[in-house]
């Protein structure tokens, strides 16, 4: 049998401690798969003495995750540490460097330093995995990567947080506050160190921006994603949508469009017999249209131990059957000098329907100066209603708009026109609808 393969892992939180349980549980099976041992023996975390369920005590431990990352003693370096900069950086770099595989789940690292590293990954002839960086346990990087070659994708979206879907979801079940839901999310071990990471869309859109590059063959432009996050959603919002037909959910959206390519992540009205309306809890879901295939729709378990566990051991377990000369291509699909530039596409010209709820002074001529700015332009109204619900005081009303297809700038100039009518008690609601099947 082949020498067996050496793991240092650096990070024993919730997911690190998952993949050395994971490992020692999994022992004899991954063996016998990879055609060789695979063994922790090396390790780094804050904490020596804590209890993580997994007798760690045979591995050297250090406590500089850089020095541990340049080890001789090591054959794969598994990244745990989280954050786009400092000692996830350093040692993801330092590894690569010293010519070893990496493994890793930190989707904000690759984001924004993912083809650099890529470029030391290639010089090197090493691999560079992060199956787990993006929607935790599903399998969509290999999709992309491999799965999927031969095919152009037109569009990639998804539920690509498991802490903003489990919020949203048991807000419209159970009418529990948004701050109770984050609560539970954290205590599960599901929210980023930062929450506002989840919720505010920037997880989504490291995410996010990792796709597009992988399915578009473009190189990765995290800052050009427009985000907006789940904060601003309130109950009466959930309740319009469900009596609209709609559920809400925080969507990351790359799309191929004839002036480039949108990326956005925003909450978004799906129809709600649509599957991705279907997808609940920190379940994740990404759907994939390409010209070849289809439409290919992807769920699974998006954060948790577990989930990114299963991910980390899936690209471990493939170095482990890798041999010189046969082991997976480029990190992002193709060799870094062949990524195309991205082209981005301006957020005025999206086009789409709209959901856009007002509150609104009960009072003559409100309703026919909403309707003056719609037509003035050129949106046209799949329904208006107008209700009590959500309002604050017995002088106002709410007024829920749905346009058919329009453009951004439309409906951003048509909002602005009835603020500055003075009809509004209140800030304006504006959510995109998503085409989603
Ligand atoms: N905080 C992330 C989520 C973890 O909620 O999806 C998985 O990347």
């Amino acid at each position: 049998m082949t020498h067996p393969l050496r793991i240092g892992i650096a990070g024993l939180g919730t997911v690190g401690a998952s993949v050395a349980r994971v490992l020692r549980d999994k022992a004899g099976e991954l063996t016998r798969q990879c055609g060789r041992d695979i063994v922790v023996t090396a390790v780094s975390a804050r904490d020596r003495g804590r209890d993580r369920g997994v007798d760690l005590s045979g591995a050297t431990w250090f406590d500089d995750p850089v020095e541990l990352a340049k080890s001789p003693d090591i054959n794969v370096f598994v990244e745990l540490v989280g954050g786009e900069e400092g000692a996830a950086r350093a040692s993801v770099k330092a590894a690569l460097e010293a010519g070893h595989h990496v493994v890793t789940a930190n989707k904000a690292l690759l984001a924004r330093h993912g083809l650099a590293l890529a470029e030391i990954a290639e010089k090197k002839g090493v691999l560079l995995n992060y199956e787990a960086a993006v929607a935790g346990g599903i399998p969509v990087i290999k999709t992309l990567r491999e799965a999927l070659a031969g095919n152009s994708v037109t569009r990639v979206f998804g539920i690509l947080n498991g802490t903003c879907n489990y919020i949203l979801t048991r807000m419209e079940a159970e009418g529990i506050s948004f701050a109770d839901c984050l609560t539970d999310a954290q205590r599960l071990g599901y929210a980023e160190a930062d929450p506002t990471f989840d919720i505010e869309g920037n997880d989504t859109a490291h995410k996010l921006s990792i796709l597009t590059s992988l399915a578009f063959g473009t190189r990765i432009a995290a800052g050009d994603i427009y985000m907006e996050g789940i904060s601003n959603i309130t109950q009466a919002d959930i309740r319009a949508a469900a009596e609209l037909g709609y559920r809400i959910k925080l969507l990351g959206v790359a799309q191929l469009t004839e002036s480039g390519i949108e990326q956005r992540v925003h909450p978004t009205m799906v129809p709600t017999a649509s599957v991705i309306a279907q997808v609940h809890g920190v379940t994740n879901a990404v759907a994939i249209e390409t010209d070849i295939l289809g439409e290919l729709l992807l769920s699974g378990p998006g954060a948790g131990g577990n989930a990114t566990a299963s991910a980390v051991v899936g690209d471990i377990a493939d170095i482990a059957k890798s041999r010189p000369g046969f082991q997976h291509g480029p990190v992002f699909g193709r060799p870094v000098k062949e990524l195309k530039p991205y082209k981005k596409a301006q957020m005025r010209s999206h086009a789409g329907g709209y959901f856009i709820r007002l509150t609104v002074h009960d009072r003559a001529g409100v309703f026919a100066g909403i309707a003056k700015r719609m037509a003035d332009n050129d949106i046209s109204l799949e329904s208006i209603v107008q209700h009590s619900d959500g309002v604050a005081k017995a002088t106002e009303k709410t007024v829920i708009l749905v346009t058919h297809e329009t453009t951004e700038a439309a409906v951003r100039r048509a909002v602005d026109g009835i603020t500055k009518d003075g009809h509004l008690t209140d800030k304006p609601q504006v959510i995109r609808i998503e085409r989603a099947g």
